[in-house]
């Protein structure tokens, strides 16, 4: 009997405990969770389109690239003051002691989101036609950025053009693979 009401306790002060870490926080650390979320929303607008589940329209992949452009890079790196890790962030410390790769890959996302906006006209390739994947030099180069370190350094970074001349998906894939690489190393919980 005490050992339930004892669990019971703790159940309900560890609710209480993941309420606060996604609905209280203020000031610079609020407002870089919104401009991830609106990202975030930004990708779930454009994924069922990716799948195929409905049409695939580039404006609205367009806007996603927009909302990506405008939450990266400087915009990104000014909302991480140094000091304003901790609760209720779920930013590492390393974006602090790592700050180079960190900006790096802020700046890497504002690259890689002007190539897509202009790849939204390329309409989806589709990833698994042959053609696509015949050994062209630009599928040729994404093989080697994916098997290498550089999605997690940034150190040969693609540039815009390179993303431009993608068809859609495959732009919106290695830009959203800049989302993740941030993620996994510098944020203490994955979505
Ligand atoms: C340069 C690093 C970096 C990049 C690039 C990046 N993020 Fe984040 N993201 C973070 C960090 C760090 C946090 C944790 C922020 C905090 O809690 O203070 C975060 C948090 C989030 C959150 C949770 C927000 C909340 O309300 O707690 C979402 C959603 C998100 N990111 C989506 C995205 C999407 C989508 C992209 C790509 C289009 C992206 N992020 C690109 C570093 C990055």
């Amino acid at each position: 009997m005490k050992m339930t009401t004892l669990t019971a306790t703790i159940l309900i002060a560890g609710t209480a405990v993941t309420a606060f870490a996604h609905g209280g926080a203020t000031g610079i650390v609020k407002e870089r969770m919104d401009a991830m979320s609106a990202m975030g929303d930004a990708v779930k607008a454009v994924t069922p389109m990716m799948r195929g589940e409905v049409a695939y329209d580039a404006e609205t992949l367009r806007d996603a690239a927009r909302t990506f452009q405008e939450h990266s890079g400087d915009a990104m790196t000014k909302l991480f003051p140094e000091g304003s890790g901790g609760m209720p962030s779920e930013a590492k410390n390393a974006v602090w002691t790592d700050w180079d790769r960190f900006a790096s890959l802020a700046e890497q996302l504002g690259e890689y989101a002007k190539g897509l906006e202009r790849a939204a006209e390329n309409g989806l390739g589709g990833m698994q036609s042959g053609s696509m994947m015949g050994g062209s030099s630009m599928m040729g180069d994404t093989g080697s950025m994916m098997g290498g370190s550089s999605m997690m350094g940034g150190s040969t970074m693609m540039s815009a053009s390179d993303i431009a001349a993608m068809p859609a998906d495959g732009a919106f894939n290695m830009t959203t693979q800049v989302c993740s690489a941030c993620h996994s190393r510098f944020r203490a919980e994955e979505d």
